[in-house]
């Protein structure tokens, strides 16, 4: 399970990697503000009728993933919280106070961040190319639903 992305390609003693984990976190954080100010947006705003692929099956299954999606990502946000929490992260990456551990895989969160991020990607995929599948195949123009306005 270890090490399938670009983030822990450097080893925590290298003196990049302060920058590197800083980065990650602003965007990671950055990510859980998104995804709570989609949250309230998606509350108050006027939805279009679930689209339909025609196949039952997959409709229930876009409605589930969708609903996944927002699970996964809340948790991943927080798993990456509670890990650099854990790891005295915020005070060692944005005071400059104390040094990093050698890894972070004495934590829990450590391994749960891992296999969400393997989950999501995957369900990512599977995401797009139903999307693709819809603009070009049933050729029902989903992707204009990614935009503002009112369609049905
Ligand atoms: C949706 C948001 C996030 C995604 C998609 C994400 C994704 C990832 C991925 C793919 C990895 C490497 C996993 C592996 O190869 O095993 C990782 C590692 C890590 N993430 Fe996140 N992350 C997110 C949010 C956060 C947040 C908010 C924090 C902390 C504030 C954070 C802290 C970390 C740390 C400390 C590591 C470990 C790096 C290492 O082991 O060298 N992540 N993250
Ligand atoms: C190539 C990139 C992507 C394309 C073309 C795409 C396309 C779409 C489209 C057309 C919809 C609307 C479906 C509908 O109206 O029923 C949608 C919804 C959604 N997408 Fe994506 N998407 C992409 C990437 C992503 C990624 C990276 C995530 C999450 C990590 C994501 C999460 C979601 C979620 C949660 C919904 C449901 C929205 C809701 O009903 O609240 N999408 N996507």
């Amino acid at each position: 399970m270890r090490g399938h992305f670009i983030t822990v390609a450097t080893p925590n003693n290298d003196p990049e990697k302060i920058g590197h984990l800083k980065g990650h976190m602003m965007m990671g954080m950055a990510v859980g503000v998104f995804l709570i100010v989609r949250l309230v947006l998606r509350w108050f705003s006027t939805k279009p009728e679930p689209a339909s692929s025609a196949m039952p099956w997959a409709d229930k299954l876009a409605r589930l993933m969708h609903i996944l999606f927002y699970i996964l990502i809340f948790l991943q946000v927080g798993a990456g919280m509670a890990m650099s929490i854990g790891a005295n992260l915020p005070d060692i990456v944005f005071n400059g106070n104390g040094s990093l551990p050698t890894d972070f895989w004495s934590l829990p969160t450590r391994g749960m961040h891992s296999a969400i991020a393997l989950v999501l990607a995957g369900m990512i995929c599977l995401h797009a190319g139903a999307a693709l599948y819809h603009q070009f195949v049933l050729k029902d123009g989903l992707l204009a639903r990614m935009w503002f306005g009112k369609r049905n």
